[in-house]
């Protein structure tokens, strides 16, 4: 990448001037209107060489190479400056151009990434608050992907707690279950309407009604024990409420390698029990099974973590550590990285630590959990609907599509539900992905939604007018040469955008991305806007200026991929 090239002769001539093995790094300019690049490290190599600042940058400078690419400068006190010349810029555009990855190098060490997103519970309707994993997981996955990372996606499917006794018994409460459970009349068809009656009449029930509860949390156990007909009945409620999850995640666009749930690990969690008790890391209190993953010093109170209960049932810790033990036997990931809601710290806090202490993730092992922050309404509070109920993913979809319909019929385009779908979730991601994953943000979906500015449909908007302007080409594009500050503004502006993939990676963000991808096409838009193109007469700039929309084209194509945003047919 370019920055290289530039550090490149910098430290060349570092060690020309005899100033050691010190490596000089450079960074985008402050101040643009002056310089590309600076380089603020002189102070310190002065300060080692026992120098003067201005001299030792001085000395370097002179000492450069001479090339007609990169013009180099001192400015007091002691940075060094660099500007790029025309030659450099066109050069660099036509490399880019030829170059399937953009220009954007893979980052050096790859390694083997579990990423957990999505984590969708089995029999409940899929809410708001499950809608930032998705976005967020596929993104982060794409992201490594393009960088050089193997990447295996888990969605991690809620599906061996209460809400599953829950439901069963509520079902067959009402009568809807006597087939299996009696023998009586004829095998019924388990629907998702039954099961969007019958788990929130549940769960308001539970909190109510002790013995309700008591006979879920048996029914429960008799599901994870894979006890007759409870086991069947489960995996049918189970069937039919996955079939919907993936129906909505498709329509998010969020794509998982594996389907996995928390009842695939349930045949790990007695060797979890046997490697905990063998490590003497097992205790019982109040009668149920607990591992102490307290740490001295520690401020903040960390309770124990709950491996079993007095009943013997599992819960939601023993799955997610009996999971890390199936993928270190399966996968064997260098890392496993959790995309969920911020408000599970301590849970991760304590499934990390059980594993650390009892070897079940080797030392090596990274695990982190990316807490992300609320989906906020304008009143500052998590998003809620007009009485107060958390708003469910489908109701988001249908308004995601209806305003975004609305948009196009405004632009004179007619109803196509694809395309208001692409546009409304391009809008609901883009008005995610830029913010930082760990803040809450205010979910206001008409800002969103807007087709100018810094949103998702602008950024779709500016692929679709690049890619007509190319069908109506009846030409190949040129070498890309530079006439004037628009492209030269565009080509950095690429610069920004190639070193956001890196600095996002190492980050593990995508904001920056977000913002880069934005000032990609903002440079776009007034090149556009100054420039004709097709009827330009001169022959040379007009595939210049092909060229430099296939570039353009090129780079949002790869950005937007990252960030999982389809590019539609018409806007
Ligand atoms: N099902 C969980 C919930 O709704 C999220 C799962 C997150 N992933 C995990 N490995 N714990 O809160």
């Amino acid at each position: 990448m370019i920055k290289e090239k530039i550090e490149k002769l910098l430290n060349e001539s570092v060690k020309k001037c005899g100033f050691g093995e010190q490596k000089l790094s450079i960074s985008f300019s402050s101040r643009p209107e002056m310089c590309d690049f600076q380089c603020n490290g002189c102070f310190a190599l002065a300060k080692t060489l026992g120098k003067n600042p201005f001299e030792v940058a001085s000395t370097i400078v002179d000492n450069i190479e001479k090339n007609d690419k990169f013009v180099f400068s001192v400015a007091k006190p002691a940075f060094i400056n660099v500007v790029l010349t025309d030659k450099a810029l066109a050069e660099e555009a036509n490399l880019y151009l030829e170059d399937e990855r953009g220009g954007v190098d893979k980052h050096a060490k790859s390694e083997k990434v579990l990423l957990d997103y999505g984590g969708a519970n089995v029999a409940k309707a899929l809410h708001i608050g499950h809608l930032r994993s998705p976005i967020i997981g596929e993104s982060l996955k794409r992201l490594y992907k393009f960088m050089g990372d193997e990447v295996i996606s888990d969605v991690h499917l809620g599906d061996w707690g209460l809400q599953m006794g829950l439901t069963e018994l509520q079902l067959f409460e009402d009568g809807q279950l006597s087939f299996y459970f009696e023998g009586k009349g004829k095998e019924p068809k388990i629907t998702l309407d039954m099961l969007n009656e019958a788990y929130p009449k549940a769960s308001k029930r539970k909190d109510a009604d002790e013995s309700f509860k008591a006979k879920a949390e048996e029914w429960t156990l008799n599901i994870q024990n894979k006890k007759e007909p409870y086991y069947s009945v489960y995996k049918k409620i189970r069937e039919v409420s996955v079939e919907q999850i993936k129906k909505h995640y498709h329509e998010l666009g969020a794509n998982f390698d594996y389907w996995y749930g928390e009842s695939d690990a349930a045949d790990y969690i007695d060797r979890v029990v046997k490697i905990i008790e063998d490590k003497g890391l097992a205790r019982i209190s109040e009668g149920a099974l607990v591992v102490d993953v307290a740490e001295e010093g520690e401020k903040k109170p960390m309770p124990p973590a709950l491996i079993r209960k007095q009943n013997g049932a599992a819960l939601y810790a023993t799955t997610d550590i009996a999971t890390i033990l199936m993928r270190n036997e399966t996968d064997k990931p260098d890392r496993i990285e959790y995309i969920v809601d911020g408000r599970q710290d301590l849970h991760f806090t304590q499934v990390f630590r059980v594993c650390k202490k009892s070897g079940i993730s080797p030392e090596s092992q990274k695990l982190v959990h990316m807490g992300y922050g609320t989906m906020n309404g304008s009143d500052g509070k998590p998003f809620k609907t007009r009485s107060g109920d958390t708003v469910k993913l489908e109701d988001i979809i249908n308004l995601l599509i209806e305003k975004a319909s609305a948009k196009l019929k405004s632009n004179g385009v007619e109803f196509d539900r694809e395309l208001a779908l692409q546009i409304g979730v391009a809008a609901m991601k883009f008005g995610d992905l830029s913010n930082y994953i760990e803040k809450d943000y205010v979910f206001d979906l008409d800002k969103f939604l807007a087709f100018e500015g810094k949103t998702g449909p602008y950024l779709q908007y500016t692929a679709v007018r690049i890619n007509s302007v190319l069908a109506k080409a009846n030409e190949k594009g040129g070498a890309i040469k530079i006439y004037s500050d628009d492209e030269r503004n565009i080509i950095k502006a690429i610069f920004k955008l190639q070193s956001s993939f890196e600095s996002c990676y190492k980050e593990r963000s995508l904001n920056g991305l977000c913002l880069a991808t934005y000032d990609l096409a903002a440079t776009f838009s007034t090149f556009y806007n100054n420039n004709r193109i097709l009827s330009e007469k001169d022959e040379t700039k007009r595939k210049s200026f092909i060229s430099l929309l296939n570039l353009v084209k090129k780079e949002l194509a790869l950005a937007l991929n990252v960030l999982a945003i389809d590019i539609p047919k018409k806007m």
